[in-house]
């Protein structure tokens, strides 16, 4: 596809800039963001790129080629509207910009174009606000840094999308860095890069193909359990968020929660929390025994306790496993989407078409198999 051609043919004009940005992994730390704990993310080679001219009017204009869909509104006329489907993504990143009192002197046409597989657990919507924001900021010079950028894509997604997600994905596409990991405490914002070069070892992209469920509300259901679980352990404890807790007190927090359900969501959200400071010694370490073993027991606690993974995320990770993977988990909010999987680089080729033939025999459905580069955030690509 020729998207100069595609950004001629929508806008009648020519692009004078392009952008893009990466969609994330996260290794291990799920469902910890919106609980304060620490997450281990990165940024990934899947790619969302804009295609960008300035127009001498108020009025951002926005297309996407994967939807085939144009949307305009004037800066000033700016609102949620669910009529904009998916540009509520962009026009919330000008909203919200206006609104923190930044001057957007002028409108934009902007063309999109996404490999981000939609609904995939990969964040292609927190890479469209960062991808937006990051856009914003340089064509009208705004002095954001990477981390505000992220902040504000946030800021976007909560206030005027409407969905109470956490700072994770924002951030690790906003702060990507090639060949290493972002350790980040969620409840400070706080984050430290740890490198990611396991030599023969790499993580692979399994995707399970589950038609798209609607993951918004099971997911803001969770947010709640957790707010539950953490106000009848305040009654008891000095502590504003549950990761300030750690395994030890399991058995305590065993005889303060009398709901079962609350409970388990809170015994995944200790221990899971607990496995990122194991995950991260053993990442320093090279131990891939430890490693694996930490993925394993995360996504068994995520199907077990946390009750987000369903048939598709646990088949392909049995699948992984049966392939020969070192060890493997479902990442981002779970309910289909994606898993990710440690394995010998060299064996990538054979331990593809095992996971598909497992996979479709059990399911039916034909999964994806991908390997990736961990990459850097987003960045301007072309001066026209
Ligand atoms: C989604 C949310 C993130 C995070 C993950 C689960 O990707 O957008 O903020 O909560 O789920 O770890």
């Amino acid at each position: 596809m020729n998207l100069e051609q595609e950004f001629y043919n929508v806008f009648k004009s020519a692009p004078t800039l392009s952008y893009k940005a990466p969609a994330r992994i996260n290794l291990i730390g799920e469902h910890i963001d919106y609980n304060g704990g620490r997450v281990l993310p990165c940024a990934i080679s899947s790619y969302i790129r804009a295609f960008v001219s300035k127009r001498d009017d108020d009025i951002i204009s926005a297309h996407s080629l994967n939807i085939r869909t144009t949307h305009s509104i004037h800066l000033s006329q700016i609102q949620y509207d669910k009529e904009n489907d998916w540009c509520n993504y962009v026009f919330g990143i000008f909203y919200v910009l206006r609104q923190m009192g930044y001057s957007i002197p002028h409108g934009l046409n902007i063309l999109i174009n996404s490999e981000i597989p939609v609904g995939s657990g990969l964040s292609s919507s927190a890479a469209l606000l960062v991808l937006i924001c990051y856009i914003a900021n340089d064509i009208y010079d705004l002095k954001i840094n990477l981390k505000n950028i992220a902040k504000i894509a946030v800021k976007c997604e909560n206030e005027f999308c409407g969905l109470k997600c956490g700072i994770m994905d924002e951030a690790a596409i906003a702060l990507g860095l090639r060949n290493k990991c972002l350790l980040l405490d969620c409840s400070k914002f706080e984050y430290e890069y740890i490198d990611l070069d396991l030599g023969k070892y790499a993580f692979v992209v399994l995707k399970t193909n589950k038609p798209r469920a609607l993951v918004e509300s099971k997911y803001n259901k969770r947010v709640e359990e957790c707010e539950k679980g953490l106000a009848i352990l305040k009654e008891h404890y000095q502590i504003d968020n549950l990761c300030q807790l750690n395994v030890e007190e399991l058995d305590n927090v065993r005889k303060l929660i009398k709901d079962d359900i609350i409970y388990k969501r809170v015994k995944h959200v200790i221990s899971e929390n607990d496995r990122v400071y194991e995950f991260v010694r053993a990442l320093n370490k090279r131990d891939m025994h430890m490693l694996s073993t930490l993925l394993d027991a995360s996504h068994q606690s995520l199907k077990e306790d946390y009750e987000v993974t369903g048939i598709h995320l646990d088949t392909i990770v049995d699948a992984a496993k049966a392939a020969g993977a070192l060890g493997a988990r479902m990442t981002g909010a779970g309910f289909g989407g994606c898993a990710i999987a440690l394995i010998d680089r060299s064996t990538f080729i054979e331990f593809k078409e095992k996971v598909e033939e497992y996979y479709f025999q059990k399911l039916n459905i034909m999964p994806e198999v991908f390997s990736i580069d961990i990459v850097d955030g987003p960045s301007h690509e072309y001066d026209f």
